[in-house]
């Protein structure tokens, strides 16, 4: 996905150049992520992929979370400009932490988790259809405004058995094109959760990188193997990691499926 041409690099960003070989988390310039361009080419309105991703979640926490009277503590990763993970955690969760490094997300999850735009309501509706996300009642808007808390930070730095759930959506391998920077990512994720803990996570199956606006971010291109691979050590069960396909593929440079990992936190359950 490199747009032909001038050879410049940006100060800080990296220009759409073949010269360019952006590598690890810290050579990508986060802070000049183009939030309202992600959203518009990515989250506008439901996808077909958006869709399956959503029933198999809303399915998956509502059989894994166990009834409890004490709050559970969400975490969403590297939220971006998308707000259907948090979604799915909203009805069982006191609060969601939203990890992100990017500083232009975070002004983005500030303004949008005030009172979200209406286009999420196709997402929040498919998850509405669960009777334990339902049970939630109210308002959606005022509870996301409530339980959200934006924090800068980066994956590599998460503290470990923290949250009760969490999920991580095309984070880990689109953030590197490092392999062990991948993996370390994903497992620094599920070891951010409570022994026990359900979590679900999303990546883009053989991603080559991908063009935010001006701007191109570096991806590894993984396949299921790998991820069952990274997560062998960090779940107390093989997850179950479903392929997502769609007719119509979010943009080039990808094999044009998802892959959703639904899993539990190793480790036995804090009581
Ligand atoms: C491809 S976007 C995915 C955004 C969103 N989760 C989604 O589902 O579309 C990758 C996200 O990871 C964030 N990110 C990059 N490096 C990170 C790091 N070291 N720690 C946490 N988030 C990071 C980016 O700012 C961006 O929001």
């Amino acid at each position: 996905m490199v747009a032909g041409g001038g050879t410049a690099v940006h100060s800080g960003g990296v220009a759409l150049t073949p010269d360019v070989d952006i590598r690890r988390n810290d050579q990508a310039d986060w802070d000049r992520f183009d939030s309202d361009w992600y959203f518009r080419h990515n989250y506008a309105s439901m996808r077909d992929d958006d869709r399956q991703i959503l029933e198999r979640m809303g399915e998956f926490f509502s059989a894994n979370v166990v009834p409890s009277d004490t709050p559970r503590f969400g975490l969403d990763v590297g939220p971006g400009t998308n707000l259907y993970p948090t979604f799915a955690m909203l009805p069982f969760c006191r609060s969601i932490t939203l990890w992100e490094r990017s500083e232009a997300n975070i002004a983005w999850l500030h303004r949008e988790k005030s009172s979200f735009r209406p286009s999420w309501d196709a997402f929040w509706g498919q998850l509405s259809r669960f009777r334990r996300i339902r049970a939630m009642g109210g308002n959606p808007r005022r509870r996301l405004a409530d339980s959200a808390i934006v924090c800068r930070g980066s994956i590599f730095n998460l503290p470990e058995r923290r949250w009760d759930m969490g999920t991580m959506f095309f984070v880990a391998e689109s953030i590197t094109s490092d392999y062990e920077e991948f993996r370390q990512a994903t497992t620094r994720f599920v070891r951010s959760l409570k022994p026990g803990a359900p979590f679900a996570a999303a990546f883009m199956e053989d991603s080559k990188g991908y063009t935010v606006g001006e701007y191109q971010y570096p991806a590894v291109p993984v396949t299921m193997a790998h991820i069952k691979d990274c997560l062998s050590g960090v779940t107390s069960r093989p997850p179950e990691i479903v392929s997502i396909t769609s007719e119509h593929p979010l943009r080039e440079g990808y094999s044009g499926k998802m892959l959703l990992a639904l899993g539990l936190a190793a480790g036995n359950p804090v009581t």
